[in-house]
């Protein structure tokens, strides 16, 4: 049978600079024979290319209502130093309990070493500032979802932003998680891996989660999916990815890792697949690691989507969006 391939589109729309990553379809016990292959298009073939995979996203929902308006303080809330409309510091670690939307016209600060941890299934993190955004080296942030508005933003040396296995729900109607009992990898940007279990079942009929959310490929948003399990009584799946959105008016820099992977599923369990990191800026810079591949398990899980939308890139991050094959395919 063939081999579906993974793609790598480079879109060109109104003279900006930007990529659509897409891993999809890395296919069990073939890892060394995909490759990719490039794509020139413009808007209206890209649609003509959209055409051509199986959509199983329903049409766009109806825009979320507004968010409510912040009230949160710096030094009230979360225990900051200053304040939203002017400087805002997060000088010591931060635990949340519910989603957070924060809000101001001012600077932000999370300042070097310190945890901002979201770290419940789905917990979802806005900072929408009027001023800049910095991450100071090897601070961390830890969230389902990472969604930031603001001029610039600055992630230092070492910092992290952890969307990886904490996914939400994926979109309605979709059916990442693989069914049955044989582990396999939870599908998105790619369809999962499975491990054939069935004797009767050639390797290439046997497939995890489907992948999903083609209507959103230039801005990806939807949540990985968990990987499937072996037991009726225990859910040893991996989660999902999460998902990171960065858009800034001028400036990003990249020295830190910016994560949406799959959880581990374990050798009981399929790894979750990868989440959607999503970046508008018009200037890009730093050498980060910005990724959203699929977790190991059983059967692996499937890769997210990654799309980069800037005016002038100037230094090589690393970025993943690959999916994973099995780890453990005894029969
Ligand atoms: C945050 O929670 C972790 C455990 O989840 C705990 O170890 C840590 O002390 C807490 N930090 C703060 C500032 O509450
Ligand atoms: C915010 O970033 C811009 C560049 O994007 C810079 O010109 C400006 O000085 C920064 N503001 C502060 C307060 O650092
Ligand atoms: C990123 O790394 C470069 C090169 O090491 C450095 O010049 C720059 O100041 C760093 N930026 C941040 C935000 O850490
Ligand atoms: C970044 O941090 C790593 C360790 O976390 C260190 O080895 C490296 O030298 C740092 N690079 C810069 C440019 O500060
Ligand atoms: C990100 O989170 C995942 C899941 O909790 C963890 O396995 C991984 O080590 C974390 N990565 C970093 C760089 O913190």
């Amino acid at each position: 049978m063939a081999i579906p391939k993974p793609y790598f589109s480079i879109v060109l729309p109104f003279g900006l600079f930007s990529v659509v990553l897409l891993l999809n379809y890395i296919v069990v016990l073939v890892s060394s024979s995909y490759s990719f292959h490039n794509q020139v298009v413009n808007e209206e073939n890209e649609n003509d290319l959209l055409l051509l995979h199986q959509d199983y996203t329903p049409p766009a929902p109806p825009p979320p209502p507004p968010r409510p308006p912040s009230v949160l303080s710096c030094e009230e809330d979360l225990g900051g130093v200053g304040s939203l409309d002017t400087t805002c510091q997060i000088v010591s670690d931060l635990n949340l309990t519910k989603n957070m939307y924060i809000e101001g016209k001012g600077d932000f600060f999370i300042l070097s070493n310190v945890v901002v941890n979201c770290g419940f299934l789905g917990c979802e993190l806005a900072v929408n500032v009027g001023g800049n955004f910095t991450m100071g080296d090897l601070s961390f942030i830890y969230a389902a979802s990472f969604e930031l508005l603001a001029n610039s933003a600055y992630f230092g040396n070492g910092s992290v932003v952890n969307t990886s296995g904490l996914a939400g729900e994926p979109p309605a109607q979709t059916s990442g998680t693989p069914l049955g009992l044989n582990g396999a990898g939870g599908g998105y940007g790619g369809r999962g891996a499975a491990c054939v279990m069935d004797k009767e079942k050639l390797q290439e009929d046997v497939w995890g989660g489907d992948a999903y959310g083609w209507s959103l490929l230039e801005k990806p948003w939807s949540y990985g999916s968990k990987g499937g399990t072996t037991s009726k009584e225990m859910d040893y799946g991996g989660g999902g990815g999460g998902r990171i959105k960065l858009s800034l008016v001028t400036n990003l820099e990249v020295n830190g890792s910016l994560l949406a992977d799959g959880g581990d599923g374990g050798s009981h369990g399929g790894g979750g697949s990868g989440g959607s990191v999503y970046i508008k800026a018009f200037k890009m810079t730093g050498s980060g690691r910005i990724s959203a591949s699929g977790g190991t398990g059983l059967g692996g899980g499937g890769g997210g989507r990654v799309s980069v939308d800037v005016f002038s890139r100037h230094d090589d991050p690393n970025i993943f969006a690959h999916g994973i094959i099995c780890r453990i395919c005894s029969t």
